[in-house]
């Protein structure tokens, strides 16, 4: 009979900022689908990889000196390197410079040209480069970008155009008619009501401005803007654009896309139209997970409270991180990392109830019966419910991970092992190995731990991979299939179990903490030292005359109503006053910068911020962490109007 097929994919990563846990959680929930799909006997096709084109890039390369091929293989490498740290079992990752996918793309852009869904126009608007992202006046916060609270550049250029709009009524008729396209379902109705109801503007779909990206063949000064070339990773890699679509016949359309909140409209907009347009079959389903957060918000390299999956696989195993997030955070909402919580669990559930039971069990074999498994010869009434318990594991197991239900599955497999730790105490091996004639009841009560352990160990499979490996190879399992679970009986009596390391040492809370946090400000302080904001591109002294720095003494200054950020200034520049919004309140309190002089681009093209005209801006820099701000000034008094140069 031909296998069922499973195919599930991750986002492609930027390359541009390192993975840290929030990035890795994505990965290695997809990982535990696969596996599981795996054990339970489909066809699994897995696929991640790395999205690396853009203007960032381009500028990153740039201030290094290097191509932006070369920035990108070097942390391309490393992010491979975390893959396999984390034991994610892709099939194929894909890169969006790789040759065929640079094919599939051109091809896809010249079929919706060619079929009049895309067309050549102008583009005209605010760019946020950390982003990558266009923004409309309207959608700005403060004039800044909406995401990351950056400043935007304002942007004119020749663009192609996607007819988004054309599509939409087919889109929302399909959303509306499959219900589990969008999950989870809260994050379906945002995107039907918030965004494809209200109309769908045309996307534009390419650039002029840099060139770090993949050529429109019949118009090569325009690069592919990234949703286009990323999003189609999902069928490039399985050979869309190629002479060989064996792997695209099999696995599309994909069972599962799995992605971050953030990026669930480019998924379940842009991405189904393109397929339309294309004429191929939509997604399944694509899954919105939440945040990870830390203390205090969201994780950001600028707050400085980034969590790196590295260090903390170092300290505490790999399997540790991927139990934390798959128990402790509800697949589909928001849940937070934290040390204390994370130790905790460690020590309660890996180290106390998993670790222990099989080391109980293994002592207790090697004690009573050199290590040699006993026949089960003499049952009695007690092991029924730790045999029904065991027997049902696997179902129940099946029917969560259908529903997406990671931690719920996870409950289920560590209801068995609370179960077996249970058994232990009902049975009380220990009085049973005093009386010879209890012997064979005494054999039974270890065979059935060893044969719950092997359960829990074949449950594992997808979740803690290593960890049930290390109980099968003490267990001396030579049967860890799904099927085997059908009966409780996988076990080998004959068998030698082989007592090895303790599973999960427990671990000193406070102490390891005090280590964490040493470690975090050594980090901290390395990655300042080596990390510095990439220099824009050069300009001669031309383009520096354009600018006209002044000095300018602030006469007035206040809050404007409804606007945090935001603080509106009547400013003398000589000849004339002016007012200048700026985003600064957070920094000052309206009267503190009254009476100073300050620094203004004089010449720069008036713009209204929440309804106030802003005619100018005053030069400031802040800290790396955003926490402290300063304006610049001079060394002296100038009288107000005049140049800085
Ligand atoms: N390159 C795009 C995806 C293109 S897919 C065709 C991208 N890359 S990313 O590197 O910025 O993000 C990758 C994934 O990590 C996204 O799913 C994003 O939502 C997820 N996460 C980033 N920070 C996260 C947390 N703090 N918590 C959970 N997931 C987070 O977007």
């Amino acid at each position: 009979m031909k296998k069922r097929t499973y195919y599930v994919t991750t986002p492609i990563y930027y390359p541009s900022a390192n993975l840290h846990i929030g990035n890795t959680y994505t990965t290695v929930a997809a990982d535990v689908l696969a596996r599981f799909k795996r054990l339970t006997g489909y066809d699994v096709m897995f696929l991640t990889g790395t999205d690396e084109h853009g203007q960032k890039i381009q500028r990153l390369a740039e201030a290094k000196g290097v191509t932006p091929k070369e920035y990108v293989d070097v942390i391309v490498s490393g992010i491979k390197d975390l893959w396999k740290i984390m034991n994610i079992s892709y099939d194929k990752f894909i890169r969006t410079t790789d040759d065929y996918h640079i094919k599939g793309v051109q091809d896809i852009f010249k079929k919706l040209y060619d079929q009049g869904d895309i067309y050549k126009g102008y583009y005209e608007g605010w760019y946020c480069t950390p982003c990558e992202s266009f923004w409309t006046e309207t959608q700005l916060v403060d004039g800044n970008c909406p995401d990351c609270g950056r400043p935007v550049e304002k942007t004119k250029e020749e663009a192609y155009f996607f007819k988004m709009s054309k599509y939409a009524p087919r889109l929302i008729e399909y959303i509306e008619n499959h219900p589990d396209f969008i999950q989870p379902e809260s994050r379906k109705n945002e995107m039907l009501n918030n965004f494809l109801k209200p109309g769908l503007q045309d996307l534009c779909i390419s650039r002029t401005s840099f060139d770090w990206g993949i050529p429109v063949t019949f118009d090569e000064k325009h690069v592919i803007y990234v949703w286009i070339d990323a999003l189609s990773n999902y069928i490039t890699a399985l050979g869309y654009g190629s002479n060989n679509t064996e792997a695209l016949d099999k696995y599309w359309p994909a069972d599962i896309h799995l992605v971050g909140k953030d990026i669930l409209r480019f998924h379940t907009i842009y991405w189904p139209i393109m397929l339309m347009a294309l004429g191929m079959p939509l997604p399944k389903q694509v899954f919105g997970h939440g945040w990870l957060l830390v203390n205090g918000g969201k994780m950001s390299k600028s707050k400085g409270n980034v969590v790196d999956p590295v260090v903390l696989v170092n300290e505490f195993g790999t399997d540790p991180v991927r139990y934390y997030l798959l128990r402790e955070i509800p697949f589909g909402s928001d849940g937070l990392f934290n040390n204390e919580i994370f130790i905790n669990k460690i020590n309660s559930d890996l180290a106390n109830d998993l670790g222990n039971l099989l080391s109980r069990t293994c002592a207790m074999a090697e004690k009573y019966f050199d290590g040699i498994i006993p026949a089960p010869t003499a049952k009695e009434n007690v092991d029924d419910n730790l045999i029904e318990c065991a027997l049902s594991t696997p179902k129940k197991l099946e029917d969560s991970m259908d529903k997406l239900r990671i931690p719920e599955a996870l409950d289920t497999i560590w209801e068995l092992v609370g179960k077996a730790n249970k058994y232990i105490d009902e049975t009380t091996p220990w009085i049973l190995a005093k009386d010879e004639d209890k012997k064979d009841r005494l054999g039974t009560v270890i065979y059935n731990l060893v044969e719950s352990l092997r359960f829990i160990s074949v449950c594992l499979v997808p979740f803690l991979p290593e960890t049930s490996e290390k109980i099968n190879k003490q267990l001396n399992v030579d049967i860890a299939t799904w099927d085997s679970l059908a009966s409780f009986d996988g076990t080998q009596a004959g068998n030698k179990v082989q007592k090895g390391d303790i599973l999960f040492p427990r671990i000193d809370v406070e102490k390891k903490i005090e280590e964490l946090n040493r470690i975090k400000e050594q980090n901290k302080a390395a990655a300042k030292k080596t990390e510095m904001q990439p220099i824009k591109d050069q300009i001669t002294i031309d383009d520096f005359e354009k600018i006209d720095l002044r000095v300018a003494k602030v006469l007035e200054c206040e809050s404007i109503k409804g606007a945090k950020k935001l603080l509106k200034f009547k400013v003398d520049l000589g000849g004339e006053q002016r007012q200048i919004v700026s985003g600064i309140s957070k920094y000052y309190k309206p009267e503190e910068l009254v009476g100073k002089s300050v620094i203004v681009v004089a010449n720069l093209k008036p713009v209204k911020l929440m309804g106030e005209i802003s005619q100018g801006m005053i030069l400031s820099g802040a800290t790396d962490d955003n926490s402290k701000l300063f304006t610049a000034t001079l060394d002296g008094e100038l009288p107000a109007g005049s140049i800085v140069r």
